[in-house]
């Protein structure tokens, strides 16, 4: 991760799974980020336990509240992390915040579609809007050429599950709530790529491949730190020749 030089990074769910590990990483990392504000929709119950327990270990880690679901909930995360960076930008937005219901084509319902679609698709899309007058600050503030996770970037988490050509995951898990809802977020950061572009804003689909967290289970092949450290490398060499590319965990480039 020598290569991401970001000075202030938003993880959104970072509570627990691949959002805490991102966090975790990221403040143990030698020259790491001054900022790194980490979102969770319950910052007081048992659940932040474990992020509590990092930030009470590094200063730099910042416990924001953010249901991703909620539009003041987002203003208010806003708010407060423009008054914690005190006129700076935010180089590194990464929507990690994500769910899946389990279910087949015969089960899905109604209800599933919308919940899952509302916190993968809307909540991405609502959060990067409301964070995009830091993320231009941070562009325009840096001295660097080109695009870059170090300059201003949003990396959406997206999954496998959300490939349309690449369906090989069908016989484990139908979910078709997940994968219209990742396909969707795919299609969401190609449109941001374009929106944002002027604006030198990096915008990336990113898949974490499967891994062991309580989304992934414990059958998944990989465990959360080892991926993690993959994802910070990665997110150090990527540049605006990525910009609107859903790529894996190594940054190669996935069939839509
Ligand atoms: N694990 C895998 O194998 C895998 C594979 C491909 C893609 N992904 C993607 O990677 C991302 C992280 O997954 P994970 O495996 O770390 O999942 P996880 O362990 O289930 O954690 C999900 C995180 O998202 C948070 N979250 C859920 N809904 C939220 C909301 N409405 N507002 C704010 N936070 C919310 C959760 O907070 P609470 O604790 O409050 O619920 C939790 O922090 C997701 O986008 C997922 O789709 C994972």
């Amino acid at each position: 991760m020598d290569g991401l030089k970001a000075c202030s990074v938003l993880v959104t769910g970072s509570n627990r799974g691949i959002g805490l590990e991102l966090v975790r990483q990221l403040s143990e990392k030698r020259n790491g980020p001054e900022w790194i504000f980490a979102t969770c929709r319950d910052t007081e119950g048992p659940h932040a336990q474990d992020l509590k327990d990092v930030a009470a270990k590094h200063r730099e880690v910042k416990i924001i509240l953010l249901e991703v679901t909620d539009h003041s909930s987002i203003q208010a995360a806003a708010a407060r992390v423009t008054e914690h960076l005190q006129g700076a930008g935010l180089n590194l937005l990464l929507n990690n915040a994500g769910i899946i219901r389990l279910s087949t084509l015969e089960s899905e319902t109604a209800e599933d579609m919308a919940e899952v679609y509302k916190t993968n698709v809307i909540g991405p899309m609502l959060v990067s809007q409301a964070f995009l007058p830091l993320l231009r600050k941070a562009s325009q503030e840096s001295p660097q050429p080109g695009m870059s996770c170090s300059k201003a970037a949003i990396v959406n988490v997206s999954s496998g599950g959300g490939s349309i050509t690449d369906l090989r995951l069908w016989h484990l898990g139908q979910n078709v709530n997940y994968r219209c809802s990742k396909a969707a977020v795919n299609m969401l950061t190609r449109c941001q790529s374009l929106g944002y572009a002027e604006d030198e804003i990096l915008c990336v689909a990113l898949n974490p491949g499967w891994v062991k967290t309580d989304m992934g289970s414990m059958t998944a092949p990989t465990t959360v730190d080892t991926r993690v450290r993959v994802i910070l490398n990665t997110l150090g060499r990527l540049s605006e020749k990525d910009n609107g590319a859903f790529l894996n965990w190594e940054g190669t480039a996935l069939p839509w």
